[in-house]
């Protein structure tokens, strides 16, 4: 449990700010969590009123049970009868620079009128529709048209491949695609129609592509495939939001979990909003005249809750960015900030090490002033980054808050909450978890562990964003999250608890990567690398990384009688980006003759790491009688003369 984090001076230095005091709010959650959560719960507008705030039948919460209430409601119809409604929901800035501004009428008109198409179509109440496109706003438009007619949303992050493509929505049996024609990435154009033709010959369940103008190119449209315009524009803009009772689901997304298939991770509405509303409230404390930027993709978890459901329940106007933060110049956050007066900015570590790359002139040369918060989410962030991130674009004014959660527990869980508390910030921490969510630090016996040390971060008790299930899969569900820590809720990340109570997030203890914030599961890694022809074993692992965190290093074996050249390892890359997508790409990649593997055929991935990493590779010894050591050793010697 070794972790350069752990009892770090530099770390616990507290910067402080004004606030309001948290702890009557946790005391009140603690006593009565029913109640505590049934008063969050009234924040949202219900059409029928649940009869009871928790079924817990371990490990399945149900929230909110027998309520009915509609997503896209909560988000649009409730400013119709306000002065919102002819205020900017969505500031849409396009990589080329082009903005444009959606009222919270016009995007309720767009969402109902393509809410009327589905049903057009013969789209009911539970069925699926696969998402892919890329940052504009058909995007938030496609979910919440779902949402109001309770069709379930599960949308592919539009930097994945045909494959990927294929495997969630032949796992969710989609009956639409909704894509674009391409979307703009670095000023190149990515082909999004021709990936989705390219996976539609492998899903069965597919009727129609849906199909949104973006870039304009000349495609060829076959006889199931539909102009997103064309189809919208002849309908009403007013279709009756579906009353959802609050399990049912509202969206499945995707994710990299520690076999090689991705989970589809499945969130209801009444839980899961009312996590959502009232977490914003405490972390964002947004108001009426907030203008805010989550810098975010819609096709990952922080888009879903903190572009789409969250801010627009909110009723806050919130900007979009279309393209990479570098484009065409490592300026493009700031600049927007200052050309549309950001007032809440909430960005990745990864994001943030870029820029403070390029040094402090870039920033400096735009006007920052509108910024009253800064957010970061989705990896450890570095306390000399986040002291950059305070001092250059916050100059000592923004508090800072550093997000803590996951795909799997919908909404944030650990941070300062600007909203509700006196603010004493140390510079890598996300200080606490948030009212009612109850963290605990245990062993691998599942056993609370004392302050200073390092262990699993686990959660107590349910708390209403977390997810219903894993789409058609109880068991995998019960296994993943359930069984390693008894009565509590398994994350997966290694933290610690120091003497102040602050809580540490160090980084995954499984066989998932974070690499520049995307989650990536080894294994999903191994066996697209093991799916190329030349290729007869995988071990993947990753090296740490100034900017992206970290990043992949994959040992191969190749089949009889293959070389090893520098073409095959390209060829082998090119491979990976298309059978995952772009961001799967391997940093380097190492052939050998033999993976170090334990008796039992276990790849010792840990071991790599070590090697990779430069780290002492620890005592060897110890898996003397799981391992054939002196295999290993000659194998790791060879590995290290690559290195
Ligand atoms: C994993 C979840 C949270 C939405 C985006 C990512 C890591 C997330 C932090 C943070 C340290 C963090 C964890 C977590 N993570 N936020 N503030 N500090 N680590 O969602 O793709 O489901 O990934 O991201 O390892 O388990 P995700």
């Amino acid at each position: 449990m070794d972790d350069p984090h752990v009892n770090n001076d530099t770390n616990q230095q507290i910067i402080s700010l004004e606030g309001i005091k948290i702890k009557q709010i946790k005391d009140e959650a603690r006593q009565d969590p029913n109640q505590f959560w049934s008063d969050c719960a009234k924040n949202l507008v219900w059409f029928k009123e649940w009869q009871q705030v928790l079924d817990w039948n371990y490990p399945f919460a149900k929230w909110f049970v027998g309520g009915k209430l509609n997503a896209a409601y909560n988000c649009l119809d409730k400013h119709l009868t306000t002065k919102k409604k002819n205020q900017a929901a969505i500031i849409w800035e396009g990589e080329d620079g082009e903005s444009v501004t959606i009222t919270y009428n016009q995007l309720f008109r767009r969402v109902n009128q393509l809410a009327n198409s589905f049903k057009r179509m013969g789209i009911k109440k539970g069925d699926r529709i696969t998402i892919y496109l890329p940052m504009i706003p058909e995007l938030p438009i496609s979910m919440l048209a779902c949402a109001r007619i309770g069709a379930i949303h599960s949308v592919i992050f539009s930097g994945f491949s045909s494959q990927s493509i294929i495997d969630r929505v032949n796992d969710a049996k989609s009956k639409i695609i909704i894509t674009a024609d391409g979307g703009y990435r670095r000023g190149k154009i990515v082909p999004l129609k021709r990936i989705v033709d390219e996976a539609v010959k492998n899903t069965p369940s597919i009727e129609k592509v849906i199909v949104v103008k973006r870039t304009h190119e000349d495609l060829i449209m076959g006889e199931n495939d539909i102009w997103f315009e064309n189809l919208v524009n002849k309908e009403s803009s007013f279709c009756p939001p579906e009353w959802m009772e609050s399990n049912d689901p509202l969206f499945i997304l995707y994710t990299s979990g520690t076999t090689g298939k991705p989970k589809g991770v499945v969130h209801g509405s009444g839980g899961y909003l009312t996590h959502l509303y009232i977490s914003a409230k405490w972390v964002f404390d947004f108001n009426a005249t907030d203008i805010f930027f989550c810098t975010a993709d819609i096709g990952w978890i922080t888009g879903h809750s903190y572009i789409v459901y969250a801010p627009l329940m909110h009723g806050v106007t919130e900007i979009i960015y279309e393209g990479a933060p570098d484009f065409p110049d490592p300026d493009r956050y700031w600049k927007i900030v200052e050309k549309h007066g950001t007032t809440i900015l909430y960005t990745t570590p990864t994001a943030l090490r870029s820029y403070m790359r390029y040094g402090n002139e870039i920033p400096n040369s735009y006007d920052l002033s509108s910024l009253r918060l800064l957010g970061t989410v989705g990896e450890p962030i570095n306390p000399e980054v986040w002291k950059w991130y305070f001092d250059v674009i916050g100059k000592k004014n923004c508090p800072i808050i550093d997000t803590w959660w996951q795909t799997e527990t919908g909404g944030i869980m650990i941070s300062m909450c600007p909203g509700i508390e006196n603010l004493k910030m140390k510079p890598g921490s996300g200080s606490f978890s948030l009212p009612g969510i109850e963290i605990e630090i245990v062993d691998d016996r599942g056993i609370k562990i004392e302050d200073g040390k390092k262990g699993y971060l686990t959660i107590k008790k349910p708390w209403p964003g977390m997810l219903i299930s894993l789409w058609n899969n109880k068991e995998r569900y019960k296994e993943t999250y359930w069984q390693k820590a008894e009565n509590s809720f398994f994350t997966g990340d290694f933290a610690y608890q120091d003497n102040d109570k602050y809580i540490w997030v160090l980084g995954r203890a499984d066989d998932i990567l974070k690499v520049a914030g995307h989650r990536l599961g080894t294994i999903e890694l191994e066996s697209a690398f093991v799916s190329h022809p030349s290729i007869a074993e995988a071990a993947v692992t990753s090296k740490r990384d100034k900017i992206k965190g970290e990043t992949i290093i994959a040992f191969l074996v190749l089949r009889k009688e293959i070389q090893p050249t520098q073409n095959l390892s390209i060829e082998v890359n090119e491979h990976i980006k298309r059978t995952i997508g772009p961001i799967a790409s391997a940093e380097k990649i190492y052939f050998v003759n033999k993976l170090p593997k334990t008796r039992s055929g276990k790849i010792m991935r840990r071991l790599l790491k070590s090697i990779v990493n430069k780290e002492t590779i620890g005592d060897i010894s110890t898996l003397e009688d799981e391992a054939s050591i002196e295999e290993i050793s000659h194998e790791l010697d060879a590995i290290n003369k690559q290195i």
